[in-house]
């Protein structure tokens, strides 16, 4: 059998930004304000650093408002939730994302609920979270959903043509990706398996997905006998591994090289799902920003 087709991100991430930035242009040409992104970070953490100055820096690239907003380690919820507060009612700020994991002395639920769902271009408040939850198969996404699901269902959305009637096997249950993506494959009519820590004969029922998405944060944990031939594979794992003489490497969550073997279509790792987040982010701020000045939803 043939290797499998490699699934893009990067390039499909491209395409997508210069759409975005092609919007907040044909925003400026009827005197609409710039969409407005404002990043929170508490504390230094290097990896939420290198996060954070990458969605500011792309932000700006495509000519949206960036505002970024460092606090110190210390910042207690009660200053916190008044920034987020004053954020809110900035018109300026379309879209508000605060960088998690935040500190332990702070409620992530606290501050995730105090962020106004219009401006929550992350998806993670409740209110977005339950509309995704309770959408009817096929309608429009007109709220914010999850950056890294949405780039999952954009590049299969890509990769193979409408999905429906298809089975899909989402291994991976976390808010932040498993959870979301299930829910964005029953939308597009897809016949969807949630599988978890606890789920038995984990390897069987991979075999049986059409469409395979991983995120379980374990290092080229599915094999490649586990995946049906011709199946479109999701790797969304990102973990980083030791190599020769002290280097590390970046690997997904599924054996590459014998997947790629069996796979029809397959995302690489780095290359495929990654670089789809930070373009997803610009494109709900862009969307918060038209639903904003009364537009409607732009297909891009
Ligand atoms: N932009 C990106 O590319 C991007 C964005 C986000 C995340 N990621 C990556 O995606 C991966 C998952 O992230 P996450 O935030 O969803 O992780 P998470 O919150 O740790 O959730 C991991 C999920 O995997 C399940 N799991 C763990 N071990 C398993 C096993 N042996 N068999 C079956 N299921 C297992 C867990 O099951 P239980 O619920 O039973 O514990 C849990 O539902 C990580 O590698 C992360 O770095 C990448």
């Amino acid at each position: 059998m043939a290797d499998a087709l490699l699934i893009d991100g990067k390039a499909f991430a491209a395409g997508l930004r210069g759409r975005v930035g092609e919007g907040v242009a044909a925003l400026a040409a009827q005197g609409i304000a710039k969409p407005g992104l404002a990043t929170v970070l508490v504390g230094a953490d290097p990896a939420s650093e290198v996060y954070v100055r990458s969605k500011g820096r792309t932000a700006a690239e495509l000519g949206m408002a960036s505002f970024d907003h460092r606090l110190p380690p210390e910042t207690t919820q009660a200053e916190l939730l008044a920034l987020i507060g004053r954020l809110n009612r900035d018109p300026a700020v379309d879209g508000i994302l605060v960088q998690l994991p935040l500190p332990r002395h702070i409620d992530t639920t606290q501050v995730l609920l105090a962020i106004d769902p219009a401006k929550d271009v992350d998806g993670f408040h409740p209110i977005n979270v339950g509309r995704l939850g309770s959408l009817a198969p096929g309608a429009p996404l007109d709220f914010s959903v999850p950056c890294t699901p949405l780039g999952c269902s954009m590049l299969l959305g890509d990769a193979l043509g409408p999905l429906a009637g298809r089975n899909a096997v989402v291994v991976g249950r976390s808010n932040l990706v498993g959870r979301p993506v299930a829910q964005l494959l029953l939308r597009a009519d897809c016949t969807v398996t949630i599988c978890h820590s606890r789920t038995r004969d984990l390897a069987a029922l991979c075999r049986t997905a059409d469409i395979l998405v991983v995120a379980i944060g374990r290092p080229e944990f599915v094999k490649g006998d586990w995946i049906k031939p011709g199946a479109a594979v999701i790797d969304v794992g990102v973990n980083r591994v030791p190599v020769a003489e002290g280097k590390t490497r970046l690997v997904g969550d599924v054996a590459f090289a014998e997947a790629r073997g069996v796979a029809g279509h397959i995302t690489p790792v780095p290359g495929g799902v990654g670089p789809m987040t930070v373009a997803c982010l610009m494109y709900n701020t862009l969307q918060a920003a038209r639903r904003t000045a009364g537009l409607p939803f732009l297909a891009v």
